[in-house]
This record gives C-alpha cells, sequence and structure tokens, in this order.
C-alpha cells in the first residue's frame, strides 16, 4: 500500500538527513587525517559509509512503497575541530538530532495508520540506540584521556581496528 504524501516527504527528509550525516562524518574523518590521527580517521570514514547505506536503506523503501525517492539539499557539513572531543561531541549532537528526528517519523507514520512502515523504522530505533552509545563512550574516554598523549594514540590505534561497517 502506498504512503501518504506528508509521510513521504517526511521520509525523504529522513533520507536527505542520513546524507547529511555521511556527509559530516566524511568530513570529521578529513579533520582527524589532517592531524595524524588516522584510526580515529578510519573510524569516521566507515561510520560515514554506514550513513550512506541508512540513506540508500530509505530510498529503497520509499521506492517499495510506490513513493518518489527525491533528495533535498544537503548543508556543508562543519569542517574543522577544537579537538579530537570537540570532533565526537559534534557527532554525538547529530546522532541525537537523527535519533529525534527519526523518533517523530514514527510518530508521524503511527499518525498516519502507516502500518507498513513502523517495523522498518523500529530497526532505526533500535540502531541510534547503539549509535548514540558507541559515540558518547568515545567521547567519554576521550574525555578521561585529555592532555594524556599516549591514552590517546591507544585510543586511535583501538579505534582504527574497527572492523565493518
Ligand atoms: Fe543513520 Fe547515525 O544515523
Amino acid at each position: 500500500m502506498k504512503m501518504p504524501k506528508d509521510l513521504e516527504a517526511a521520509f525523504n527528509s529522513q533520507l536527505t538527513m542520513e546524507l547529511e550525516a555521511a556527509n559530516s562524518y566524511l568530513q570529521i574523518s578529513a579533520w582527524f587525517a589532517t592531524q595524524n590521527l588516522n584510526g580515529m580517521a578510519s573510524w569516521m570514514r566507515q561510520q560515514a559509509t554506514e550513513e550512506r547505506t541508512h540513506a540508500v536503506m530509505f530510498l529503497d523503501f520509499i521506492l517499495d512503497r510506490g513513493g518518489e525517492a527525491t533528495i533535498g539539499q544537503v548543508p556543508a557539513p562543519t569542517a574543522s575541530f577544537g579537538s579530537p572531543l570537540d570532533a565526537f561531541e559534534s557527532a554525538l549532537v547529530q546522532e541525537k538530532a537523527v535519533t529525534e528526528a527519526i523518533h517523530q517519523l514514527y510518530r508521524a507514520a503511527e499518525q498516519a495508520d502507516d502500518i507498513s512502515s513502523i517495523p522498518f523504522l523500529q530497526g532505526f530505533i533500535t540502531e541510534q540506540i547503539e549509535e548514540e552509545a558507541t559515540v558518547s563512550a568515545i567521547a567519554d574516554r576521550l574525555r578521561l584521556a585529555e592532555g594524556q598523549s599516549g591514552a590517546l594514540f591507544l585510543l586511535d590505534n583501538e579505534l582504527g581496528g574497527r572492523s565493518g561497517g
């Protein structure tokens, strides 16, 4: 069953927001590379790939529902940061905004009685819990490592070992 047009527009906004997140992570990755923190750069690059996968999942879902997938305008991401902690905190702010947007989308699907959207969105609700927790834990560890370059390089090395997407 086709979803209502206003719900389709909200799904398209989420598609655009996931691409915005992908660009933002890619930009943070570039900043880490300029700081020679290549493990963190690699972690951010993988996160960018994951966000692009989310965007494609939204795009495919809209198409599968017989809708029109339309990518909106994606603003330029922040390109420079005061510290590694600042960069991860900025990622956390973004993840919280994505979580809120997905919750709004879920409420909109419920209001439209669009039952077919619910399981798809529930997957993203669960995913956001994990994403926020992961970024928040890294920010906490960076806070603990403040001023200790040995701890920073250890964390960089660990994050560079991230596998998968
Ligand atoms: Fe796709 Fe990190 O939100």
